[in-house]
C-alpha cells in the first residue's frame, strides 16, 4: 500500500551539513518527497511533538537539543513507507543500529541521532499534520 510518513532531520545533522546527504539517501531508497520545510521549533512545540515521552528523564535534554537549530521535516511517500523508513534509519541508539542504516552511518549518540521517523501509520498522520497542516 502506498503510504505517507514523516522524517525530521535533527540539529546534529543540520549542524554537520548533512541535510543533502540525508535527502540523497531517501531518494536513493525510493522515497518521493511530497513536502519539505525548515522550522526552528519553540520549546512548547518540541514538547508537544514529543508529548508521548512526557515524564521520561531524557525529555528536557531532548527538547533543548531539538530547539538548538532549525530542523527539516520532510513528508515522504512510498509503498510501505512507514516500515521501510524505520528500516532505513535503524535503531534509536546508533550503537545498536544495523550496518548500512542511516543512524549507524551518521548519528552521534542516542539523543543526537540525526533523524526522527514516524513509528506507525497512525503517528505518521499526526506528525504530518503537525508540520504540514494536514
Ligand atoms: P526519536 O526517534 O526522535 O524519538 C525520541 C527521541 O528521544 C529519540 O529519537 C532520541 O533523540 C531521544 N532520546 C534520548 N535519550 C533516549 C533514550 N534513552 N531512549 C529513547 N530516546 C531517547
Amino acid at each position: 500500500m502506498v503510504e505517507k510518513t514523516l522524517l525530521i532531520i535533527k540539529p546534529d545533522a543540520v549542524k554537520r551539513r548533512l541535510i543533502g546527504h540525508v535527502i540523497a539517501r531517501l531518494e536513493k531508497a525510493g522515497f518521493e518527497i511530497l513536502g519539505m520545510r525548515m522550522e526552528r521549533l519553540t520549546p512548547e512545540r518540541a514538547l508537544k511533538f514529543y508529548a508521548v515521552h512526557e515524564g521520561k528523564s531524557f525529555l528536557p535534554a531532548l527538547v533543548e537539543f531539538m530547539v538548538s537549530t532549525p530542523v527539516v521535516p520532510i513528508l515522504l511517500q512510498k509503498e510501505n513507507a512507514v516500515a521501510d523508513l524505520r528500516t532505513l534509519i535503524g535503531a534509536t541508539d546508533p550503537a545498536r543500529a544495523a550496518c548500512g542504516t542511516l543512524r549507524q552511518e551518521i548519528a552521534l549518540n542516542i539523543q543526537e541521532n540525526s533523524v526522527h521517523a514516524s513509528d506507525s501509520p497512525e503517528n505518521a498522520a499526526i506528525e504530518i499534520a503537525f508540520f504540514f497542516n494536514g
